[in-house]
């Protein structure tokens, strides 16, 4: 933990028994750098004493919005400009639902409708509270606005019962804080990344193509330059800027791409597959514009190479990461497909649910890899990249770890 420095985290504190867990998260926070300015809601100051958390955090409490001192002091609108990243831990249900429907009577909840700093939850609360209907609305409520929700874990809880609910350990929080603003570090890993859609021509003006937009590559094709990688993006027909400090190589059809691939691989230590490329080309393009026939006329298809698949068959192949669009039982059919091609991780996303992806600027996603996966909520491409970034990066290190002992 040393990457926070400079980091502005304003921590909310809301009424809950895990509360006690904040003030040791304050203490990872600035010892790895960030600043902290606590918020605390009423009920806190029932779990825990705002004297720690002003001790620990090295600034005054703050704890009323109408408080002409405080006010006076840090207003709630400066602290929800000052802050780089609004992390709620622990966040009760009741404070969820406060959220969900804009509440803004106390400065926790006034603050959050105020920013624009992205707003990370970390639920804590006995299980039953956890699954029912109207938190689980909340927390979809909630994601759908692009909120992050970290947590909560399961087992034993402070009412003696053991499921949903607890609130991550101070430092699965810290790490998340972490990865949060430096996806991994990849400082000076080679990244090929193919994003985009691939057009399979018919003749002069006429193409098979799909509606990728390419954007969730290119999000994550940022999110990797940002963690140090020097990253090479290979790239379908899409109506998107070249990232600053990414070296591009626009390509059109399946072939080109999997010659562009072909050409860069040996130059790099991690692919990712996020393109989605034609499964099968027209056997042959017509050189000029095919005419309009009154019968019925037949397209005959040739499969196209799985760049994916043969990058990671190759005698020394780079860690591989691959994206999976499946339309019904997700994680089996994923895994299946991680397998059979022989890859490290698959990203799946469910493209046929309003939670997104084509065309989308928000995405859900289930990230899986040998024994484990992980699930990411509905939120913006941009706010998600980050996340799988440092979860690729996590994992790409420890088998390059693994592959040097
Ligand atoms: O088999 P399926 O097309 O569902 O696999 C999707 C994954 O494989 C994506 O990561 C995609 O970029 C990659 N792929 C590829 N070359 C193909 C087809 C898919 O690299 N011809």
């Amino acid at each position: 933990m040393s990457h926070l420095s400079g980091k502005r985290v304003l921590l909310g504190v809301t009424g809950g028994i895990a509360a006690y867990k904040s003030a040791i998260l304050i203490r990872y926070l600035r010892e790895a750098g960030a600043d902290v300015h606590v918020v605390m809601t009423a009920s806190a100051r029932a779990f825990i004493g705002t004297l720690t958390l002003q001790a620990l955090s090295g600034h005054p409490v703050h704890e009323d919005l109408m408080d002409p001192a405080q006010e006076a002091a840090m207003g709630h609108i400066q602290l929800a400009r000052w802050a780089d990243l609004v992390l709620v831990a622990p966040a009760t249900a009741n404070f969820m639902a406060r959220l969900a429907h804009g509440l803004a009577d106390d400065l926790l909840s006034a603050l959050c409708l105020a920013t624009t700093a992205p707003i990370a939850l970390a639920p804590a609360m006995n299980r039953e509270m956890w699954r029912n209907p109207v938190t689980q609305q909340n927390k979809a409520l909630l994601e759908s606005r692009g909120m992050l929700f970290w947590g909560p874990g399961e087992g034993a809880q402070a009412c003696g019962e053991s499921g949903p609910g607890r609130l991550l350990e101070a430092e699965q929080l810290a790490r998340r804080v972490q990865d949060w603003f430096a996806p991994g570090d990849l400082r000076g890993v080679g990244v090929l990344l193919t994003a985009g859609p691939t057009r399979e021509p018919l003749d002069p003006v006429r193409f098979l193509g799909n509606r990728s937009s390419g954007k969730m590559g290119y999000a994550l094709a940022t999110a990797l330059a940002e963690a140090g990688a020097e990253v090479c993006l290979v790239s379908g027909p899409v109506s998107l800027d070249c990232p600053a400090g990414i070296s591009r190589v626009m390509v059109e059809t399946a072939m080109e791409m999997y010659d562009a691939v072909m050409e860069r691989v040996v130059d790099c230590a991690l692919f990712v597959a996020a393109a989605a490329v034609a499964d099968y080309r027209p056997a042959s393009v017509s050189a000029q514009k095919l005419k309009k026939k009154e019968h019925e006329v037949e397209i005959s298809l040739v499969p196209n190479p799985d760049i994916l698949a043969e990058v990671a068959a190759l005698p020394h192949p780079p860690f591989t990461v691959g994206f999976a669009a499946e339309t019904e039982r997700l994680e089996e059919y994923a895994e299946t497909k991680r397998r059979a091609k022989g890859i490290d991780m698959i990203a799946a996303n469910l493209v046929d649910a309003p939670e997104g992806g084509f065309e989308r600027d928000e995405n859900a996603l289930t990230l899986l890899w040998e024994g484990g996966h992980e699930r990411f909520p509905l939120a913006p491409k941009s706010l998600l990249a980050p996340q799988l970034a440092a979860r690729i990066a996590e994992h790409f290190h420890a088998k390059v770890t693994a592959e040097d002992s």
